[in-house]
């Protein structure tokens, strides 16, 4: 069975607690999953304080000892991720922005490309489409599948023409989500390949001494097409040599 987990920027129980019933709800008529509902605020994350330790030298040098790690495991033992926030200020809540700065690190050195996310978006006017594609591409960054979600405006109390547009809106998320989950991952776009292409490139004048090195190493990345097994057709194979051979150019010049 499937497990699921839902990463909730809010501790309110309102519309975005809502958004990800309904999209449970959806997701179940596909097929059984276990679904748990993980409220950030019911974890102790501190602050990051900039020493880029997990950046530069390895996540377990981490000097803030709290429950990263928890959620960190949370997120492993899941084939799926969905991503809810309101929408605060024109962006992520507080503490949804908090949880993905704690695992920066993540974007030197991906993992999770078996597993799919999407990104459930509340909000009282505007602004929300936006932080849902932020949030889909934090995914894509973290190396997960990432999956169109939905935004919804909620205002409170929600009227009956909102809560009709949320079981819409969420039944189609839902629909792309499994397809995520169950559907073989196709070959990355280009702008994808390029960054993974041109930061390989960068990675490998290094050496042992550095953490990004020595995972890329340890992947396999140095000599794979890109992050995860894929069959590029002779296209994206040309723009690959070509995004290998312009990042080397701009290594030299730089
Ligand atoms: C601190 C705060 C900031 C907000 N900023 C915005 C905003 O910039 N744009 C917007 O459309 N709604 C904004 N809202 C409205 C919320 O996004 C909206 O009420 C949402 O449904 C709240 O989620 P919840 O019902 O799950 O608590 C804000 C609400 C709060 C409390």
């Amino acid at each position: 069975m499937k497990k699921i987990t839902a990463l909730i920027g809010t501790q309110s129980k309102q519309a975005t607690y809502a958004a990800v019933r309904e999209f449970e709800k959806n997701l179940r008529q596909y097929e059984e999953i276990d679904f748990e509902y993980l409220f950030l605020g019911d974890y102790r994350l501190e602050f990051c304080r900039s020493c880029l330790n997990c950046i530069a030298k390895g996540e377990e040098l981490c000097p803030l000892k709290d429950d990263r790690d928890t959620l960190l495991a949370k997120i492993e033992e899941s084939d799926g991720i969905v991503f809810a926030t309101p929408n605060y200020a024109f962006h992520v809540s507080a503490l949804m922005k908090n949880f993905l700065d704690r695992f920066a690190y993540f974007y030197h050195r991906p993992r999770f490309f078996d597993k799919t996310c999407t990104a459930i978006v509340c909000q009282g006017i505007f602004g929300g489409n936006k932080i849902r594609r932020y949030l889909e591409s934090m995914g894509r960054n973290f190396g997960f599948r990432s999956t169109r979600g939905g935004c919804m405006t909620t205002l409170r109390p929600m009227t009956e023409p909102q809560k009709k547009r949320m079981a819409r809106e969420m039944a189609k998320a839902a629909g792309r989500f499994h397809e995520g989950l169950t559907q073989p991952v196709p070959p990355p776009p280009l702008f994808r390949l390029m960054m993974f292409r041109i930061a390989r490139t960068n990675i490998k004048r290094l050496d042992d001494s550095f953490v990004d090195y020595r995972y890329f190493k340890e992947m396999g990345w140095f000599e794979s097409d890109y992050y995860h097994a894929t069959t590029l057709g002779p296209f994206k194979k040309a723009a690959g040599n070509l995004f290998d051979f312009l990042g080397r150019t701009v290594a030299r010049v730089g």
